[in-house]
């Protein structure tokens, strides 16, 4: 067999992982073929593609970031891409494509597979925010980042008694600002699920203040926003994909802070430095097993499905179903976090 694989939309580690695993897996376990296409689906249109075997795969495991290179792509592109369909598996004499990717990617897969072309896809999200599998590679690294950067925070905010907000990425989803924020044990959790009230966080520092304990830090994900009324804001701008972009909520929550709480407040914006660099032992496991099972539904011919964690299983989602609704935090795991607002 012939097997493309691409990587698109943001980067994440443990991309590098699913690669080395498809390689092995289909060229030394099943004597395929692989080629990869460069920068997404852009190679794909382009005809950018280079020839995958062991050694061009060799030492990647650890490595972050993807060395297929990644891109967001515009609809109209993805849509061409779509309606070329079986062109395009014929022009590259591919049997498969394995597409490793986001909401986006998915969803495109989704539409390179109703027009023909065979696809089992891989997700991927460091914000863990896909409803048909229990956890996406990246998740672990980013919470990991994340949790390492609030307890070095804890230090210095205590050494000059100052409130710190630390933003990590999560536009729609909470999940690194919930499990971060739970490992690390900020006293203040803002998730884009429950709009969150100014006055409650502002009575937390007071009270921990008054507790004698001089230092508070406050995990809010990007996409958290003030309840109604709670504190001046206006929304982010929206990228030319369509989603709510660089509200700033980590800058606006600090100034709001320092302002009603007389006390000193640093906002820390943690951004893509939770995508970059190496996988964790549990990403790089992961990626590793989708890889391996997406070549293994190449073989069976299941295709339109996408790889999915299930308890401690490895099974195929429909890619129909992979993108209708993201997974969001539940009321229950915020309760069990305590310190969400
Ligand atoms: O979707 C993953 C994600 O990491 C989001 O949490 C974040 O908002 C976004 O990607 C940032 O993407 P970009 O690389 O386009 O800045």
């Amino acid at each position: 067999m012939r097997i493309g694989v691409l990587t698109a939309g943001g980067d994440c580690p443990g991309l590098n992982a699913v690669i080395r695993s498809v390689v092995h897996r289909a060229v030394v376990g099943h004597g395929d073929e692989v080629i990869g296409f460069e920068d997404g689906f852009k190679g794909l249109l382009d005809g950018n593609f280079r020839s995958l075997d062991i050694n061009a795969v060799s030492g990647i495991l650890a490595r972050g970031g993807t060395i297929l290179g990644s891109a967001r792509m515009e609809r109209a592109r993805l849509h061409e891409a779509a309606e070329n369909a079986q062109e395009l598996a014929r022009r590259y004499g591919i049997d498969a494509l394995i597409p490793i990717g986001g909401e986006g990617t998915l969803t495109a897969s989704r539409m390179l597979s109703d027009a023909g072309m065979p696809v089992v896809g891989v997700p991927k999200t460091i914000d863990n925010d896909i409803s048909s599998t229990d956890r996406t590679f990246g998740f672990d690294t980013a919470v990991m980042v994340a949790t390492e950067a609030i307890d070095r925070l804890k230090t210095t905010a205590e050494s000059h008694q100052r409130v710190m907000v630390v933003e990590v990425m999560g536009r729609h989803a909470g999940w690194i600002a919930l499990e971060s924020g739970m490992a690390g044990g900020a006293h203040g959790i803002c998730l884009p699920e429950r709009p969150f009230e100014v006055d409650a966080l502002v009575k937390m520092v007071e009270e921990r203040f008054a507790r004698g304990k001089k230092f508070a830090v406050v995990c809010v994900a990007e996409g958290a926003h003030p309840a109604e009324g709670s504190m001046p804001y206006e929304k982010g701008a929206i990228d030319q994909y369509g989603h709510e972009r660089f509200a700033g909520i980590g800058n606006r929550l600090a100034v709001e802070l320092e302002r009603r709480l007389g006390k000193e407040a640093r906002p820390v914006i943690l951004g893509h430095v939770q995508r970059g660099g190496t996988p964790t032992a549990y990403d790089r496991v992961l990626a590793t097993r989708f890889g391996w099972h997406a070549v293994e539904a190449v073989h069976r011919g299941a295709f339109g499905n996408m790889t999915a964690l299930r308890g401690t299983e490895i099974v195929m989602a429909p890619l129909a179903q992979a993108v209708t609704e993201l997974k969001t935090v539940p009321e229950d795991r915020m309760y069990e976090a305590e310190s969400v607002f």
